[in-house]
């Protein structure tokens, strides 16, 4: 069924993620039928542009997209219906972010719209530089247009870096808080927009077998591994700034920990699973100063090739200091300290330029005894896996022991491996179009809340403490391995190691 009518307005429409993921996503939500006959867009930017320029700047964008291929939106051509049932539903508002002015012209226009018998539902979408954030949605605040009416829902969705530490993003909550409920903001995680993160919860709560076992009687402990190929694409400026502690794991990585690691949730309702989600990383053992550095390591990537490709190292990308120490790569150990988890390790590890682009997460259980095999050849088994793939290649897979055929008895290891595409169809879709869709019906579970957000960045604080004091210096790696040889170190002091990351093919 179609979203409610609304008009979605984008601050930051000419910048990168509206046509590199929004409007795409759009489309496709337009070709499901998803949207209402009512639905509109705006968009809001500093550039100077007229409607029907900005129109004509989005189809250019989309058919190069479409031409380009190897993004997000998997598209090999553009089917002409949908894009103009978006495009003609498309306007365009030019204005500075922090000139009242523009807020005052963008109400007159909701305004228009809903005396003109249309709707006066409103969808803010903040996809602009995150320094804009609170300054955006303080002017929405004074020109009134938070305001939820009968006629009409008021709804923000504010893009992640949300803050830069602790501190930071409790001071955002608290200034946009002062102009908007907690239930009008949708605070943006795109990893929840992944079937494969969705479907965690379905996996360990829909089945009788996992959620016995789920626990530290059973489970020796869990990786976590966000790896990709890329480096920092054109996004220099950001990321040095931001590095990858920031940019992945007090949102994504922690998504997946939560999703492998909550409670079952009373209900599917938002806020029971938010809770529980809050619940299990707020957990999170704080280490001490020292803890943190013993428990961490930072990589940078050096020269290397990736796919067969030459890289160039970090320090050499556009925008960033020859000098810079900023992590490209971050290996930690983590303890979850409640009923459920108490002594079992959570290991997670994320980095760019690697050999292989891989998410997923390994339950790694107890050894059995080995008593009965000791004499065997191959008589160490290596303990039972399982593997959620988020991406590439979706699917689930065990690791188990099985009798090597012959008369003597011989260890062999095997996997059984599921794949969603050899089960299900599915469109390709950005991710976002969940996302938007549970924005416009108002099904906030996808989203983070206040609290979800403060646990994130408080969870990883100690290591950002850590490291600004000084002491926790980067390790160059190379280009297309599997990351600096001390994050071997770190699971090797606790007699464990990383599942390998096998090369992607050039
Ligand atoms: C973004 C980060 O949030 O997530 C990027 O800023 C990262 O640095 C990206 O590459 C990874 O997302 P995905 O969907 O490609 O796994």
């Amino acid at each position: 069924t179609p979203a409610p009518a609304s008009t979605l307005v984008i601050f930051g429409a000419s910048g990168d993620l509206t046509k590199r993921l929004l409007m795409p996503a759009l489309y496709n939500l337009a070709r499901e039928k998803g949207l209402d006959p009512e639905f509109r867009i705006i968009g809001v930017d500093h550039v100077e542009r007229s409607e029907e320029e900005f129109r004509t700047y989005l189809t250019d964008s989309m058919h190069a997209l479409v031409k380009e291929g190897g993004g997000e939106f998997e598209a090999t051509s553009l089917d002409a219906e949908a894009w103009d049932w978006i495009a003609t539903r498309v306007g365009y508002l030019t204005g500075d972010f922090e000139d009242p002015k523009t807020y005052r012209r963008l109400g007159e226009r909701l305004a228009g719209s809903a005396k003109a018998g249309g709707q006066a539902n409103a969808v803010f979408y903040l996809a602009t530089a995150p320094r804009f954030f609170g300054t955006v949605i303080e002017h929405l605040g004074t020109a009134g247009l938070t305001q939820e009416t009968d006629q009409g829902f008021r709804r923000i969705v504010v893009e992640k870096p949300f803050g830069t530490d602790l501190a930071s993003a409790q001071a955002l909550n608290r200034g946009i808080l002062k102009v908007a409920d907690e239930s009008q903001l949708y605070r943006i995680d795109h990893f929840l927009g992944k079937e494969t993160v969705q479907n965690i919860m379905v996996l360990r709560f829909a089945n009788g077998i996992f959620e016995p076992i789920w626990n530290r009687d059973h489970i020796d402990h869990v990786q976590i591994t966000a790896a990709e190929t890329v480096g920092v694409e054109g996004r220099g400026g950001f990321y040095d700034a931001t590095g990858a502690l920031r940019d992945m794991v007090p949102n994504h990585m922690f998504q997946l920990l939560a999703m492998t690691a909550m409670e079952a949730p009373n209900s599917f309702d938002a806020d029971a699973v938010r809770t529980e989600k809050a619940k299990v990383i707020e957990a999170v053992r704080r280490w001490s100063p020292e803890e943190a550095i013993e428990n961490s390591v930072r990589g940078q990537y050096d020269a290397g090739k990736v796919r067969g490709r030459p890289v160039k190292s970090y320090r050499q990308e556009p925008d960033v200091s020859p000098k810079s120490d900023t992590e490209t790569y971050v290996a930690l150990k983590l303890m979850i300290d409640n009923w459920r988890w108490s002594g079992v390790p959570f290991y997670i590890r994320t980095g760019k330029s690697m050999a292989a682009r891989r998410t997923e997460i390994a339950i790694q259980f107890k050894q059995t005894p080995d008593i009965l095999f000791r004499g065997t050849p191959n008589g160490r088994l290596a303990p039972n896996v399982i593997v959620f793939r988020i991406q590439p290649k979706e699917g689930v897979s065990l690791r188990f022991a099985a009798k090597v055929p012959g008369r003597t008895v011989r260890l062999g290891e095997v996997n059984m491996d599921f794949r969603y595409s050899d089960y299900f169809e599915a469109e390709p879709t950005t991710g976002y179009e969940t996302l938007i869709y549970d924005c416009l019906i108002g099904d906030p579970t996808l989203f983070q809340r206040a609290d979800n957000i403060e646990a994130g960045w408080a969870a990883v604080q100690p290591f950002l403490d850590a490291w600004a004091a000084g002491k926790n210096n980067v390790h160059l790696y190379r280009s297309g391995g599997s990351g600096p040889s001390e994050a071997d170190a770190l699971m090797k002091r606790d007699g464990r190691g990383w599942l390998p990351l096998d090369a992607d093919a050039g």
